[in-house]
């Protein structure tokens, strides 16, 4: 969506506060033993009692509050009977409605792993995550912001899981821009305009740059074993007079 008034920004910030805690109280909650379910039931507690409601849930129709993915999965795992262990990365991805206003957020946990390969996997994401934050400017093109999130895992000899993208959302959970690439690409021709609502996502992959279908459910999306990927969202108000970043706990 396009932000237009106050009570818009007001809508996607409060939603925004609400992912940012549902997903801060998971993480801190993430060790081993404890299962996949459980862990989602903690962050739809915390929404129930803002009255926020799931976004994949709602949009989707998604079987679970949260999106908990465990290498090789990296994106829209199923949460369930699964139970977490040492030297896992797992990734949470949270996304509420409230009051009709969407916002999505989610990062990269490496649980008590020591391969350094995985603590750097996620700061260079992080970084490119907030690179990602940074490019998107009102009235320039989309694809600075693949740019952006390229040049970095470039920079560290890593690469991009290339069909994984950002996305507009606001009003619902994906809304236009609807493919905000990773990558640089002169074909994404699209500009953001003032008040943009955004959610930018990079995956930083050491090897594979697509992921498939897991083959066990509909749902989970996976690369080849062996190889760390990570993601950082954050959701953002594209504005001229500096970027808001709606997914943060409250100051
Ligand atoms: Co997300
Ligand atoms: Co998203």
């Amino acid at each position: 969506m396009i932000v237009k008034t106050d009570k818009d920004i007001k809508g996607i910030l409060e939603a925004g506060k609400i992912a940012a805690e549902v997903l801060h109280k998971m993480a801190l909650r993430l060790r081993p033993g404890i299962t996949t379910g459980q862990l989602d039931k903690i962050g739809e507690e915390i929404m129930l009692r803002y009255g926020a409601r799931s976004a994949p849930r709602v949009a989707y129709a998604f079987p679970g509050a949260t999106c908990i993915s465990i290498l090789p999965e990296v994106a829209h795992g199923i949460p369930g009977t699964r139970e977490i262990h040492a030297g896992e990365m797992v990734n949470i991805d949270v996304s509420v409605e409230l009051n009709g206003y969407f916002a999505d957020t989610g990062m990269s946990i490496p649980v008590e792993i020591e391969d350094e390969r995985a603590h750097e996997i996620c700061r260079v994401c992080l970084e490119a995550r907030d690179a990602a934050v940074a490019a998107a400017k009102a009235g320039d093109k989309v694809n600075e912001i693949g740019k952006a999130v390229e040049q970095v895992a470039k920079s560290y000899d890593l690469t991009m899981i290339k069909n994984l993208c950002g996305h507009g959302l606001g009003r619902t959970l994906h809304e236009p821009p609807e493919n905000i690439l990773n990558y640089y690409s002169k074909q994404e021709r699209g500009k953001l305009q003032q008040g943009h609502v955004v959610a930018l996502e990079p995956f930083i992959s050491e090897g594979p740059e697509t992921v498939v279908n897991c083959g066990y459910n509909e749902w989970a999306l996976v690369v080849p074993s062996g190889y760390y990927v990570a993601q950082f969202e954050h959701t953002v108000i594209v504005l001229e007079d500096g970027n808001i970043l709606a997914t943060v706990l409250p100051a």
